[in-house]
């Protein structure tokens, strides 16, 4: 089977590392996702164990559409009733980018009645429409003339991991917290801190990561489990062999910020996800740290757009002073959508990562401060 798993711009390379290691087949990066070949177990796999995948989904129909009357026909003449029941609510999830289809609401639309008509035909009833938490959902994908309906395993934002308890302002996706740990290399054994923590979504995807603990609940429900294929032993297998290959978290996570709210947040959230004993978080302004032992750190500052700075690039500099004075021998990568501040930190970056958070261009930059190095 074809599985697509989606992820955001940046992440497809280390996507595709996670996918290869459950074993995925003919993994080709797309953009801002990833193709391969399995089986349902890899499927549901997926679901569970992948940190850097938002959705995954399967596309099972490929088609030419040229107007919406074909769209129409074609979506009509799918045998739906094989894949679902009159009784199971069903939505569709349309992304469209072609001259002909304009609107993609609108080519949503055209496929929903074609197919609760179909059903309507068939069996003088149609499946209900729920766009929220259907049993079945659709994904529609329009590239100019290449219809591909896919069913959609997930069936919520793998993003979702269950433990944000206590949001903060401007948090970030969670998948995008597991991904920067993903990409900075870091060993899981090095001490590791985040300096201005927020509510925790680094240090969280950090422990999870260093014991290979799940990213995703395991009582959490996916929309394969509503598949008429569904293999509830199967699923249980894999959960098993999931928590048999959590290991302990042999170092230290730290976390700090200034605000003591955010301090509370990161202790709820961390609690939440039952990393309690794991992730120690403690109320301290950053600029006042002096006793930091040598560790990576990743750390995600405010950058004045959702939370206001008075002077941002002044801020930033204040960052890399204090590296050099107190952060010497540790890596430090800052995740950042004020990429001219970031230019203001005063040290030369040793790797630079564009990524984007939502639809702000955003920086991730590895900053190393050498003994006796000025830049
Ligand atoms: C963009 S938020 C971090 C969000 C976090 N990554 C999350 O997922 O929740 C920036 C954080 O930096 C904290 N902060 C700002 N100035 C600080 C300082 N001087 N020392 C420590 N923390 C600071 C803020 O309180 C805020 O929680």
């Amino acid at each position: 089977m074809e599985i697509i798993a989606k992820t955001l711009q940046g992440f497809e390379g280390i996507l595709a590392g996670e996918i290869e290691a459950l074993g995925g087949k003919n993994i080709t990066p797309l953009k801002r996702a990833v193709k391969y070949e399995g089986d349902l177990e890899l499927l549901y796999k997926s679901n569970y164990l992948l940190r850097t995948a938002l959705r995954v989904i399967t596309p099972f129909r490929e088609e030419i559409v040229k107007n919406e009357l074909q769209l129409y026909k074609k979506v009509y003449d799918y045998p739906w009733e094989e894949l679902f029941s009159v009784k199971d609510s069903f939505s569709i999830n349309p992304i469209v980018n072609s001259e002909i289809f304009r609107h993609s609401q609108y080519a949503g639309l055209k496929t929903k009645d074609a197919i609760v008509d179909r059903f309507r035909d068939k069996f003088g009833r149609r499946p209900n429409v729920n766009p929220v938490n259907a049993l079945i959902q659709l994904d529609l994908h329009i590239r100019e003339d290449k219809l591909t309906l896919s069913l959609d395993s997930s069936g919520h934002s793998l993003h979702m991991r269950g433990y944000r308890m206590y949001p903060v302002e401007a948090p970030l996706n969670e998948v995008l917290a597991a991904g920067i740990v993903m990409l900075s290399g870091w060993n899981g054994t090095d001490t590791f801190v985040d300096p201005m923590c927020g509510s925790g979504t680094i240090l969280i995807e950090a422990a999870r990561i260093a014991g290979n603990i799940p990213p995703q609940r395991k009582d959490a429900s996916f929309c394969f489990q509503n598949w008429t294929n569904y293999d509830a032993k199967l699923w249980e297998k894999i959960i098993a062999e999931a928590d048999a290959n959590i290991k302990p978290i042999e170092c230290e996570i730290l976390g700090f910020d200034k605000s003591l709210q955010c301090v509370k947040a990161s202790e709820t959230n961390i609690l939440e996800a039952g990393l309690e004993n794991k992730i120690k978080v403690s109320r301290k302004d950053f600029f006042l740290q002096t006793d930091l032992p040598k560790c990576l750190i990743i750390t995600n500052p405010p950058y004045d757009e959702r939370l206001k700075l008075e002077d941002d690039m002044l801020f930033y500099k204040q960052i890399g002073d204090l590296m050099k004075k107190q952060l010497t021998g540790s890596a430090v990568w800052i995740f950042s959508g004020n990429m001219e501040a970031l230019k203001h930190v005063g040290l030369k970056p040793s790797k630079r990562i564009s990524l984007m958070n939502g639809p702000i261009e955003a920086g991730f930059y590895k900053f190393e401060v050498y003994e006796g190095s000025k830049r």
